[in-house]
């Protein structure tokens, strides 16, 4: 599924080099090595802030606790993405609105979640958290002009979208605030846990910076009750040298989804979808954005039958996400249950992520298609 080794070894020395400085300068806890990457990342992001921390799920409820998202306020989110998108928003004291997805694109669908603003409910939302699933953007046209119109924050879950853009403006940029995970398996990742906020409010930057230092302004004075969530000099170090090449094997990515794309076609499995008839839906990239190709996700019918046939032949493949939200057992507080969010619940049954990385092999994608291409004759 994923072979970070082929990543590492070109960049071992330098990687050496950089975690060596941390060591010199003994600064394991931001620092000069976090200011760095902070620096870089914002440069590279074109937002005027970026601040580091723990872990993605950190990032986001950091975005929120900054936005002032709390008890007696709603955020809406998507039912279809990984737990934290909802778990930071309870965790921030907040209650959490879901709305369907697009079946096109599986992210949150700007006309689902409006129906949830005009509802009884809706009067206590506070923020929309749209994320950009599988690396790809959400409709920040729909969802900047409701946030204008309805006064609310918008936050960006990039997690999965680092050099995603949208209308030529970075993931990252496009809410108020942004939060990315540099997990070890992003398109950016670090060697551990880490994560970062950004945004262009100069008050929003400075309260997520006094958040994440346990509500502290000035030393062992606290303001707010914050959290420990800082990034560790290590991660600065390591992302720093990463970002020098994140643009190059955001691109490789393109070329291995766009190889596939030809390859299921050639095929002749290629399905327009949004729903797969015999074949595979291959993933629809919206107008207007630039994907970061995180994900390579199919639709098909037989998914659970076709991701064992993969594994006899030891190919990867992944299910992103099986289980919607508000089916979680966790999440049953909530008060939704199944049949509420009918496109979220399909795609759990027919979506299955491939194998797709920068160093990913042509041959190894061809052995893939035809995998997929003997199931399904
Ligand atoms: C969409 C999404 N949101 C949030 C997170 C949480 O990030 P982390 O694992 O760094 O806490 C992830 C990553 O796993 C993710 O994919």
């Amino acid at each position: 599924m994923l072979d970070l080794k082929r990543q590492y070894r070109p960049l071992h020395q330098e990687l050496l080099n950089a975690l060596g400085h941390v060591l010199e300068t003994q600064q394991f806890i931001l620092g000069e090595p976090v200011a760095v990457f902070e620096k870089a990342a914002a440069e590279n992001l074109g937002v005027a802030h970026a601040v580091g921390c723990s872990s993605g799920t950190d990032a986001l409820w950091l975005a929120l606790a900054s936005a002032g998202i709390g008890p007696g306020k709603a955020v809406v989110t998507t039912p279809f993405s990984f737990f934290a998108s909802v778990s930071s928003i309870l965790r921030a004291g907040a209650t959490a609105l879901l709305a369907d997805i697009d079946p096109a694109t599986f992210n949150l669908s700007p006309t689902a979640v409006e129906a949830v603003l005009d509802s009884e409910q809706g009067k206590s939302v506070r923020a929309i958290l749209p994320v950009h699933l599988y690396g790809q953007c959400a409709d920040f046209t729909a969802f900047s002009r409701i946030g204008k119109q309805r006064g609310l924050t918008l936050i960006e879950d990039a997690a999965q979208a680092w050099g995603a853009e949208w209308q030529g403006v970075r993931a990252g940029a496009l809410g108020d605030l942004g939060a990315f995970s540099f997990y070890p398996t992003k398109n950016l990742s670090a060697a551990g846990d880490a994560g970062l906020v950004t945004t262009n409010s100069d008050n929003l930057a400075e309260r997520a910076r006094m958040l994440r230092l346990h509500g502290m302004r000035r030393r062992y004075f606290h303001d707010e009750i914050g959290w420990n969530t800082r990034m560790d000099g290590f991660q600065g170090a390591v992302l720093s040298v990463k970002l020098k090449y994140i643009a190059g094997w955001n691109e490789a990515r393109r070329a291995v989804a766009a190889l596939y794309d030809s390859l299921f076609a050639a095929a002749g499995v290629a399905e327009s979808g949004p729903y797969p008839v015999h074949g595979v839906v291959l993933p629809h990239v919206a107008k207007g954005g630039l994907h970061a190709c995180h994900q390579y996700v199919i639709r098909t019918k037989r998914r659970d039958q076709l991701r064992e046939f993969l594994g006899a032949r030891k190919i990867g493949s992944e299910i992103y996400y099986p289980v919607p939200l508000h089916m979680q057992e966790a999440l049953k507080c909530l008060g939704y249950s199944e049949g509420d969010f009918p496109e979220a619940e399909r795609a759990a049954h027919e979506v299955l992520a491939l194998p797709i990385f920068a160093e990913l092999r042509e041959d190894e994608q061809q052995t893939v298609v035809n995998a997929i291409a003997e199931f399904l004759s």
